[in-house]
């Protein structure tokens, strides 16, 4: 599906108030995940940030948190809110799948969060080498997979769980997984929370 690659598309559904997704505040699983079991400090990607709520989370929790989307509706709404919290998160308007030419190793860690649904399907391998570029050696990427169902349609794109196994294997290994208790209600059930380590 060719639309979805576009900023326009998405820009027209900010427009339009067609962001079904958005939730207003930080994902309850990144919230809850983070006060079990915090990750080392330093810098993390969000990539597809939307209006930014988990990277001010995460900036308030003490990382070096910035927030990547190709919406320009999107980064100014993220940027205006964190201006107005007064909470130091950095954005950037930016496809990212032109990260690896300027981030390389450059991040401790990923949060991934519905835009691995919001990419064509066709382009997942091409995202996974993305996020493998850019994570350093040694560091993390932390994902809460939605919608794990079968089907097609979208966006979101559904997605298998063997899917994300067979596509993150390589340059990542699966650290710890497991359905998060805290998923907002509308998406009970169809999540899965991966915590994964770059192998090299
Ligand atoms: C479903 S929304 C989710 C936003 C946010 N993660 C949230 O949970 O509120 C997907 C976001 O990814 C962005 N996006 C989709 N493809 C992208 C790409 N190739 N590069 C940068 N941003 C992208 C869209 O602009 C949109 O803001």
């Amino acid at each position: 599906m060719a639309g979805v690659s576009t900023a326009e598309f998405w820009t027209d559904l900010y427009a339009r108030g067609g962001d079904g997704w958005e939730l207003g505040q930080p994902a309850p699983t990144l919230v809850e995940f983070m006060e079990s079991t915090p990750l080392p400090p330093g810098r993390v990607a969000v990539p597809g940030c939307g209006r930014g709520h988990d990277v001010r989370y995460l900036a308030r929790r003490g990382y070096r948190a910035v927030g990547f989307d190709f919406s320009p509706a999107a980064i100014a709404a993220a940027q205006a809110r964190a201006k107005a919290d007064r909470v130091a998160a950095e954005f950037e308007q930016r496809d990212i799948f032109t990260l690896g030419r300027d981030y390389a190793n450059a991040f401790d860690g990923v949060w991934e969060y519905t835009c691995f649904c919001a990419i064509d399907p066709a382009r997942r391998a091409e995202y996974v080498r993305t996020m493998a570029v850019i994570v350093r050696p040694g560091g993390w990427l932390l994902a809460c997979f939605y919608p794990i169902r079968r089907g097609g349609g979208g966006p979101p794109f559904p997605m298998a769980r063997s899917e994300v196994r067979r596509l993150f294997a390589g340059p990542f290994r699966i650290e710890r997984a497991g359905v998060p208790l805290h998923s907002v209600q509308r998406r009970q059930g169809q999540e899965w929370m991966v915590l994964f380590r770059k192998t090299c």
